[in-house]
Parts: structure tokens; sequence; C-alpha cells
């Protein structure tokens, strides 16, 4: 996507889709003066959305933005788990079911709002009863099981700071994000279900456990009763290790909310940047529900009977936000499934959709880009009547997968929602509403009410059309307030693109706006890739390969990948005594594996004896690019020696081959 050519291919896509007529008819937002309104009085239009929230005390001061700090609803209290249940539970929504479960294997679960509410309130005071109070952090390493949606959801009914990690990733990555911001719980389970195996995630933890000395209590979730007898899990910890089902039945059901403060934390969310260390993302009570609110509000449209399936993990952000926060805020009922989408066949998801009466469906590029590859006939086997309207993220979407998953999925009726956004802005930024946005196949097309976005060059001009650097010019309430424990990595990475401009945040993004004022998203423009739309830094995949006793440097690139949209190439020099073999390519692979997680494995590595290097020694990442692309080289003036990327070159191409 990086490559101009297809920026200009991109930019002459020219069909464009309205709403249909009988959508925008009963749509959430079927008037367009939204967002003049919210232009015009930017804080009155988000105090507005505020007070869509229910208070315990109602907020004082809308925005005090000193850049690029922002505090959003001052003065204000709030519990997020009452909002996303006590206030159903009050009215018609008591027995709506809030989550529908179906694991990889089969088994299905209802819970229905007044559940889900007992469940939370239960284990708020299973956590309480370890010791968890407010503030504290806890960590949660499970499957896509909804003791996830529980346990985030009880975190934040006493105002403990949940850190969610992703149940691919390795032990190691578990202990440093616990270590980071020095977790007193982790809640995980025995294992889950993934393509017909079991993620030994409890084992994973015990790795991650013999360095994480600020861990006092492990609960585990039995994902798998009767695969084996609780007195025979061997992997329990006496006095440490606790069986969630255990807790739970002596648990009182009512738990009194912690009234938090706006700018109380919510969570933190760790995701990768340009640095081996990944950050840990800070978002906040108010804010942070206000934009998850109003956005799936606006975005995906939530009626009273809709069937509403996000497909992404709650180890990312947009399960935080569009799997819990958003959707629950909403009192919508929502689908939540542990599995891959091809097990036991490439049907799954349609066969979800349709048993489900699926009506809104929120999935990645990747996957859909997987279901063509697979075939129309997966589909078309199931009644997908019922979908009404379908959402894509994590990644640019190019137009063929769009426009397939307009015709194959949604009957060429249902419209298109490409939403970008990041960890970092903790709700949909630029997206199109589709009660009234005219969409064009691979743009996201325009920020939200309430959201301002310009494209800027290096000097912080704007371009009005063209291609250019995206910027967020004003402060919004989701965004993130600070890397936990590192405010000044915060200011450094996000606000410090522009000299002397703290109040413009870089998301890190590249992108193009047409004549129809329309935004392109290009891709990222920094030292991250975006893998299957999962961002993985290319320094933290050299870190881990460097540790690896055969290995002297690495240098990391994306290249384009026709499924996963960027896949991971990585240069490699052994050192002395070390010789190249495939067996040890997969070694390393596998290596980077077990350091961070299965999705940062590299899908090449070439071994070389050198790597291309400025006379200054700085590796030039831009030729092995164009390498690992198959292109043709760029300036090479500047190398030391321009012979060792001519001859890698050739290595590369032979190696493909
Ligand atoms: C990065 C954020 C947002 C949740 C999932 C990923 C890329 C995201 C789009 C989109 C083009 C997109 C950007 C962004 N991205 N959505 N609709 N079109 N690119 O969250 O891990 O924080 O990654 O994903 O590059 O910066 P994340």
């Amino acid at each position: 996507m990086s490559d101009s050519q297809d920026l200009d291919v991109l930019l002459q896509e020219h069909r464009q889709f309205e709403p249909p007529e009988s959508f925008r008819a009963t749509a959430n937002v079927s008037d367009g003066a939204l967002y003049d309104s919210a232009r015009a009085d930017y804080e009155g239009y988000w105090a507005d959305r505020a007070r869509e929230l229910e208070w315990v005390t109602p907020f004082t001061t809308v925005l005090s933005w000193k850049p690029p700090h922002a505090e959003w609803f001052t003065g204000g209290t709030l519990n997020a788990s009452v909002n996303c249940l006590d206030r159903h539970v009050r009215g018609a929504r008591r027995n709506k079911a809030a989550l529908v479960f179906e694991g990889e294997p089969g088994d299905r679960r209802t819970l229905t709002y007044w559940d889900l509410y007992v469940a939370v309130n239960q284990f708020a005071n299973v956590l309480k009863s370890l010791g968890v109070k407010r503030g504290d952090r806890v960590a949660i390493y499970l499957p896509l099981i909804p003791e996830a949606a529980i346990a985030m959801l009880a975190c934040a009914r006493i105002g403990a700071i949940h850190s969610v990690v992703f149940g691919g990733f390795s032990p190691e990555s578990l202990r440093d994000r616990i270590n980071d911001s020095q977790c007193k719980v982790l809640v995980t389970a025995d294992g889950g279900y993934r393509r017909g195996s079991i993620v030994p995630l409890k084992r994973n933890a015990d790795k991650a456990l013999e360095e994480t000395p600020s861990i006092t209590n492990v609960v585990v979730v039995r994902r798998r009763p009767g695969a084996v007898s609780e007195e025979a899990f061997a992997e329990m910890k006496e006095g440490r290790d606790l069986w969630y089902h255990r807790l739970m039945r002596g648990a009182k059901q009512w738990c009194e909310p912690e009234a938090m403060e706006s700018e109380d934390p919510l969570f933190i969310l760790y995701t990768s940047g340009t640095t081996g260390k990944p950050k840990g993302i800070v978002h906040t009570t108010a804010g942070y529900l206000v934009g998850a609110q109003s956005s799936t509000h606006q975005v995906f449209d939530l009626r009273e009977d809709d069937v509403y399936w996000c497909t992404a993990d709650v180890g990312w952000i947009t399960g935080h936000t569009y799997l819990v926060y958003g959707p629950l805020a909403n009192g919508a009922t929502c689908l939540m499934y542990e599995g891959a989408p091809d097990w036991p066949e490439k049907d799954r998801f349609w066969e979800l959709c349709e048993r489900y009466g699926v009506s809104i469906l929120y999935t990645a590029p990747t996957a859909i880009r997987a279901f063509m590859k697979w075939g129309d006939q997966w589909p078309a086997k199931h009644d997908l009547s019922r979908l009404r309207l379908l959402g894509s993220v994590g990644e640019p979407i190019n137009p063929e997968a769009w426009m397939w998953y307009r015709e194959h999925i949604g009957g060429n009726r249902c419209p298109v929602v490409d939403t970008w956004w990041q960890t970092e802005t903790g709700a949909i930024v630029i997206s199109p509403l589709p009660g009234i946005t005219s969409t064009t196949p691979g743009s996201a097309t325009v920020p939200l009410p309430g959201y301002s976005c310009a494209l800027l060059d290096s000097s912080a001009k704007e371009i009005p059309v063209g291609g250019g650097l995206l910027a967020l010019t004003r402060p919004w309430p989701s965004m993130l307030r600070t890397i936990w424990g590192d405010d000044a990595r915060y200011v450094e990475t996000y606000f410090s693109r522009w000299p002397g401009r703290p109040d413009l945040y870089f998301p890190g993004d590249g992108a193009k706006r047409d004549e129809n004022g329309n935004f392109w998203i290009l891709g990222r423009v920094d030292d991250v890739l975006n893998v299957a739309g999962h961002r993985i830094g290319t320094m933290e995949v050299e870190s881990a390969l460097v540790e690896h006793p055969a290995v002297a440097e690495a240098a990391v690139v994306g290249k384009t990948h026709e499924l996963k949209g960027q896949a991971i190439a990585a240069f490699v020099t052994l050192r002395e005594g070390f010789k190249q073999s495939s067996s040890l390519r997969d070694e390393l692979r596998n290596f980077v594996g077990e350091k961070i997680g299965a999705i940062a494995k590299p899908d090449d590595i070439l071994f070389s004896a050198d790597l291309p290097k400025t006379r200054s020694g700085k590796i030039m990442r831009r030729l092995l690019r164009d390498i690992a692309e198959g292109r043709a080289l760029g300036d090479t003036t500047t190398l030391a020696d321009p012979n060792v990327v001519s001859s890698l070159k050739d290595m590369y191409e032979a190696n493909e081959s």
C-alpha cells in the first residue's frame, strides 16, 4: 500500500455507494447537520455526548487542554460498569441477551444483562476479597470467553485498572506487561481453544509468574471442564492460585460501584511502538466511555433488536471498545466467538451469522481477504439476509476486498463502514456514518462529528488535496492520556512530530485526501508494522532475534502480503562459528514466536554476511524494504559499501524462487 503506484490506483477509485433510502430513514444519525453543530460548538457537542452517560456527580468542566495533556469532564464522577450494566437491568433490558457466546468446540452460553450484572458484581467482590483496591492493576490473560468481559467490568466496578494481554502473547510478553504496571492479580484460564488445539494459557502464565513479584494471586477460569479434574490440575500453586468457579460460588451478588473521577484510569492496554519496549496506553473513565458509547451508537447504528458481532479479541483495543464497553453501554446483544474462522470448516463465521441472526458485523480486512481466497461458496451456503451493516477495521482495506465484502457478505444491500482509529484514539475517528455518508471502496471517508483531522506536511502546513501525514488537530475525549510510567515517551511519540506544535497529535500514519475531502489511510510511516491488523514494532522483532546466540545483527522490515496486508521480513547476520541452514531459519522463527508471540514470527529470514549501512553505521531499512518487495533499489549513494545491497538483492531473489 505504501507504493506510490498503488496510491494512484486507489485514487482512481470512483465507485460511489449512497446509503440505501430505507437505511437513512431509520438511522441513528440521519442528518449531516450534526457535523456542523459539532464544528460550531466543539465542547458543547462533547458535553451533550457526555450527558448521555449516567453520572454519580455531574461534571463541571468539559475540557482543560494544556497541550499535550487533556482532561475531560472533570468535577464529575461515574462508574463504567454501572453504565454498561446497572442502567440496563433497572429498565426494559433486564432480561435481554447481553453476551451470546459460542466456544470453538461448539459450546454455547447466553448471558442476559441480569446474568452479566450478577457475575460482574460477584467477581468484583472476589477481587476485593483478594485485596484488590481502587487504582490497583489487574492483568487479564484469557481466551475470548464471557469471563474476559466479566473480569474487565468487575475491575471497572471497584476502580481497579485492567490490563488485558492477548492470549496469543508469549510468557515473556505477559511477564513484561505485568511488571511494567505492577499488577497485583492475574486472571487467566486453564486453556483456550484455537483451531482445534488448546492454547495452554495457565502453563504460559506459570512461566511468566516466575518473574512477576507483584502478583499475589492468580484466578484460573476452568475453560475445559472435564479435561482434567480440578484436583489433578497439577499446575495450581497452593495459596497463590485459585479457581474462578469456586471463588464465585461463595461471592455476594451485590458490590457497591466505586464513584470514579472522570480522569481516573479505566485501563492500560499495551501496544507496540518504534522501540523494543511496548507502550502501556492509558485510558481514563469518562472520556473513553463517551467515545465508546457515542461512536458505537453513530457508526454501528445500533437498534434495540440488533444482533451485533465484533470479531476482535478482547486482547486488542477493538475488543475493548467495540466488543465490551461500546455495545454494552448501548445495551446491545453481542455475539462473542472464541475461535478461528476456518474451524472446523471455512464457513464458521457464516454459520454463526445465520444461526444467531447477526445484523451488524465488524471484522478486519485480513479476514475478508482470507474469505475471498477461500471462495464465494462458503458464505453462499448460508442465509445472511439479516445482516444490515458491515464494518472493517485494523488496516487499509483494498477496494477489491471492500467490494467482495459488500457483495458476498452484504448482498449489495448493506452499507460498509471502513473505520480508522488506533489503540491510542480509544474509539473510531474517521468513518462513514452509514445513514448519510456516500462511500468509496478503500476510503474511510471523513472524521466523525467532534473530531478534527488534517493532512500536514513536515512543517505542519495543511495539504488540502494530496498526500501527507495524518494529524488530529484537536484533543478528543477518548484520547490516551499518557503512557504508563513514561509521560516523556507520550510527549515524544505523539506530540513532537511538528516542533513547536504540542497541540498536534501524530498517529504515525500517512494518508491522502481527495477532491471530495475524503481521507485514504495509507499505513504507518514509522518503524511499526501492521501484520494481519496487529501492530508489531520492527525493533521488538529485532531485539528478539539478537537474543538468539547465533545472531549478530538483525534488521526487520515489512513487505506486502496478499492476505495479511504486511508480512515480516528479517535480514540476519550470524555470529562467527554459526552456519546458515533451513533448520536455523526455523529455529529463529520459533524463537521469535516464543519471545513475543506467534503473530511476530518472521515470514522470511535472509542470512547475509553484511547489512546495507550508511557511513555512520545506520542500517538503511528503506533499501531492505526495496529488496523484500522485489522493487528496483532506491538511492544507494549514501551507503558505506554499495556492493552489499546488490548482492543481498540477488540472494533474496534466489531464495524466493
Ligand atoms: C493502526 C492502529 C483500531 C483498532 C485496530 C488496530 C491501522 C486501523 C485502519 C483503517 C487503514 C487502519 C493504522 C493505525 N488502521 N484501522 N480503517 N484503515 N488503516 O489498532 O493496533 O492500535 O493499530 O492500524 O495504521 O495506526 P492498533
